[in-house]
């Protein structure tokens, strides 16, 4: 067995900065109602027309993890994509990946749990090499969320929070068994899959046909979907379940924690985990603040951020951990 470790990362984000009170001459909302209940100040959103896409932020994040990572991109051996925006509804965007950055044809394979979606990812990586399957592993999120929300006040308490951008790691074999990924820990419960969901275009209650056939503008089935309350109550209890169990298995506290990296779905729920734990400011990475909350790209923009900045340093304990959609959830543990 070997293990794993990130090798590099990377993350892009369009230009174009979207502030709350941007966001309140579309709809009734304000800077005071976001900044309080969800720390966001801004967000990035792609103009139309720019080119970017969830597949070509994804390919932008990845070209920098690799460059960084010292890795010729034909070494990769399997690229993982995780998305809730996919360019098509089919193929998803991990072929378009290998075709954009002409890779050899290698595995793609798309992932599809939403906020949780990066950790799943990686959690897939760290098994191929775990294995000896494979040696380099593509892991990206990325989300395109600007142009499929409801940006009236009728949607405001969605649209608020969503943001565009992508985040990529190049997983690599790693010999030493003490050092890379330690653990990881993945869960879903089914049942309150509708609490947080977009229905259309789908198979199940929105056929395409019924889409068509209504053509009805005020059908908000397009449009995602969010009991807010309920998904927050239930985030703060997975989250907390999930960091406990990846540092058990790990015979680990919370006072060896050197970063956690919540997924940043709400400032609130981060802030509350981090106070659950007794973790200082230096021990947390938020940036909702200034990209707002971007899904299964937010861990990978986040992690890429806090290293960037030097807050991550070999032989760190980093815990990545992730609540969203499905409900899915899930952690993991990396000795950098
Ligand atoms: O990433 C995946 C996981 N997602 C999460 O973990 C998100 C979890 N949930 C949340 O973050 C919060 O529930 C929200 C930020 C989405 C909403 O905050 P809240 O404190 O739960 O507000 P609420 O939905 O209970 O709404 C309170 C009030 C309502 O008005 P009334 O009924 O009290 O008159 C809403 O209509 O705020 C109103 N409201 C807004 N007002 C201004 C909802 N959205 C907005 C808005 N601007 N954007």
């Amino acid at each position: 067995m070997f293990n794993s470790k990130i090798t590099g990362l990377g993350f892009y984000v369009p230009d174009n900065v979207v502030t709350n009170d941007d966001l309140s001459k579309k709809m009734d909302t304000n800077d005071a109602w976001i900044q309080e209940r969800t720390g966001i100040k801004e967000r990035r959103h792609v103009i139309k027309g720019d080119g970017d896409t969830t597949t070509t932020m994804g390919v932008k994040a990845a070209q920098i993890a690799i460059d960084r990572s010292g890795i010729d991109k034909n070494d990769i051996d399997f690229i993982v994509f995780a998305t809730l925006s996919p360019d098509y509804y089919f193929p998803g965007p991990g072929v378009l990946v290998q075709r954009d950055l002409d890779i050899k044809t290698v595995g793609a394979l798309d992932v599809r749990n939403q906020c949780s979606g990066f950790v799943y990812a990686l959690s897939i990586a760290d098994q191929y090499i775990k294995t000896g399957m494979y040696k380099n592993v593509l892991v990206i999120g990325s989300e395109l969320h600007s142009h499929g929300l409801d940006m009236t006040t009728r949607g405001r308490g969605v649209s608020v929070i969503f943001g565009d951008g992508a985040g990529a790691a190049i997983v690599s074999r790693e010999e030493d068994p003490t050092k890379g990924i330690l653990s990881t820990h993945l869960h879903s419960e089914g049942q309150h899959a509708e609490e947080l969901s977009l229905i259309a275009p789908g198979m199940g209650k929105r056929w395409i046909n019924d889409i068509l056939e209504d053509n009805d503008p005020n059908d908000e089935s397009y449009f995602p979907y969010m009991n807010g309350q309920f998904v927050f109550k239930n985030a703060v209890v997975r989250f907390s379940e999930v960091i406990i169990e990846g540092l058990k298995a790990n015979n680990l506290e919370a006072k060896d924690i050197d970063m956690l990296v919540p997924h940043q779905a709400n400032l609130r729920i981060s802030q509350f985990i981090q106070k659950k734990f007794g973790l200082s400011d230096d021990q947390v990475f938020n940036n909702i603040m200034n990209y707002g909350n971007t899904t299964a790209a937010s861990i990978p923009i986040a992690l890429t951020e806090a290293w960037e900045m030097g807050k991550i340093k070999s032989g760190d304990l980093v815990v990545l951990a992730a609540f969203g959609s499905g409900f899915t959830w899930g952690s993991v543990i990396i000795r950098w």
